[in-house]
């Protein structure tokens, strides 16, 4: 028999997860409604799915959420709505019977995972969270490897993220620039981070510092590099039109305007608003240290302004040294052409998409590349294929641990959470105290 499926906020991210289900998956799972606040995003999707063959679905506004579980009784509920208002469908679904299948973050601060965690014991209901980078084969590779004790007992690791001015530059055009909708980067973006590490060191953050602020985005920094032409959103408007940090969406780009300015009048939500605007409450440039379970301690640092995006994890072992470099996008020769910035040409092919490097050198001993399975491609380093038939055929095979349960997803916010709080006192943070989870803490 085939599981029955809702998918509850219907943007960007939810089409991965409704295309799945109408195609790949379809011997084993059945779309049967969409849920959002907005009906003009459901609608779309409804459109969506009919252009794939498949017939359109109920819609369900946000405040019909029960309605929709009584009258389609889905088995599990997947939740890809705006961070913020995830933990009112994990909850809600669970109590009415449901597995939950969410998005990361799982949700966006302690009280609300505490809601979570009690929701989950007090129903005995199955809680996903979808950590698709876990299952890339080169992060999978780093988890083997470490596993295997190669590397022996790791003592410390340096873990850079950088996210660069196209990718970076959308969190501060969005919901996103607002922290109370996702947390700011330290929980939205780096929960999947946090959760690598967590996952490779086999381990648990205990103590956390953190220094942040909002340096490069935000009209404040612009005014402060001489900029003096602003404006509120992208469209429409002429000094946007010369800002290479601007969303440029032509009117023939069907999926943007079907889901975001053709939805725009239900809730005046704009997609493209300007990087350099007022009102982002969100840091750019981050640096975190995080005292394990297990003693390791990381120097972990989030750029969102770079020239390139990727990331570089070190760790120091008692045995030696693993050097993982990853560039996810390179600057593409072509893509700024219209803007003749200044410096835009002389960037040109200066760093090529770089094939990812693990690179182990023991102690006294020569350096060795680690090989591992490159050929697979695909959203998120490989890892949304996998993930997907993890979530919705069944775990095959779980021997290196990549099914991610609740704890887990608690585990990798509770970094960037406590990370959040020191932003604010200038204090370390103990993370036990953040939430009442005692069993996340018994363990090394
Ligand atoms: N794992 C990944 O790699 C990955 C990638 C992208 C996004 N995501 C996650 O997916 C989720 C959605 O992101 P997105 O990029 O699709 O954003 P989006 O803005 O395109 O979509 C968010 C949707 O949530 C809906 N929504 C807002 N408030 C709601 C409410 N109260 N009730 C119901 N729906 C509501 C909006 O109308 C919208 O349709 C986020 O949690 C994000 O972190 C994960």
């Amino acid at each position: 028999m085939r599981a029955k499926y809702v998918v509850v906020g219907t943007g960007g991210r939810s089409w991965m997860y409704t295309h799945a289900l109408i195609s790949d998956f379809k011997d084993v799972a059945e779309l049967t409604a969409f849920c959002d606040s907005n009906q003009a995003r459901m609608d779309f999707n409804n459109k969506l799915i009919q252009q794939c063959g498949h017939p359109a679905v109920p819609t369900y506004r946000a405040h019909e959420f029960d309605r929709m579980i009584a009258e389609q009784k889905p088995d599990k509920v997947i939740v890809t709505s705006m961070d913020r208002t995830h933990h009112r469908y994990i909850c809600r679904a669970m109590e009415l019977g449901c597995d939950a299948i969410t998005e990361k973050p799982m949700t966006v601060d302690a009280e609300k995972c505490q809601q979570i965690v009690d929701t989950v014991k007090r129903t005995g209901r199955g809680l996903t969270v979808t950590f698709n980078y876990r299952y890339s084969p080169r992060n999978t590779k780093v988890k083997e490897v470490l596993k295997s004790g190669m590397v022996g007992d790791i003592l410390s690791v340096h873990f850079e993220w950088l996210l660069d001015t196209s990718h970076g530059a959308d969190y501060f055009r969005r919901w996103h620039r607002d922290k109370r909708n996702s947390g700011g980067l330290l929980v939205h973006k780096a929960t999947h981070h946090f959760d690598l590490m967590n996952w490779w060191l086999d381990s648990t953050p205990e103590l956390v510092f953190c220094l942040g602020d909002l340096r490069f985005y935000g009209k404040e920094n612009a005014e402060r590099r001489g900029v003096t032409d602003f404006y509120s959103r992208a469209r429409g408007s002429a000094v946007a039109a010369k800002d290479p940090y601007a969303l440029k969406v032509s009117d023939k780009d069907e999926r943007l305007r079907g889901l975001y300015y053709d939805a725009e009048k239900e809730d005046g939500y704009f997609r493209d608003q300007s990087v350099f605007g007022d009102g982002i409450s969100i840091e750019d440039t981050m640096g975190v240290m995080v005292r394990y379970r297990n003693k390791a301690v990381m120097t972990y640092s989030l750029n969102a302004h770079c020239p390139w995006e990727g990331y570089r994890a070190c760790f120091n072992g008692t045995r030696g040294r693993l050097e993982f470099n990853v560039v996810e996008t390179s600057y593409v020769s072509g893509a700024h052409e219209d803007f003749n910035m200044p410096g835009m040409r002389e960037l040109e092919g200066r760093r090529d998409a770089m094939v990812p490097q693990i690179l182990f050198q023991p102690h006294w001993g020569k350096a060795q590349v680690i090989e591992y399975d490159q050929k697979d491609v695909g959203g998120h380093g490989g890892g949304d294929v996998r993930l997907l038939n993890d979530i919705l055929r069944g775990v095959q095979d779980n021997s290196l641990g990549h099914a991610a349960g609740y704890l887990d997803g608690a585990k990798s916010i509770l970094t960037g959470i406590a990370a959040n709080e020191s932003i604010k006192t200038g204090l370390p943070v103990r993370v036990s105290s953040l939430v009442d989870l005692p069993e996340l803490f018994a363990r090394r």
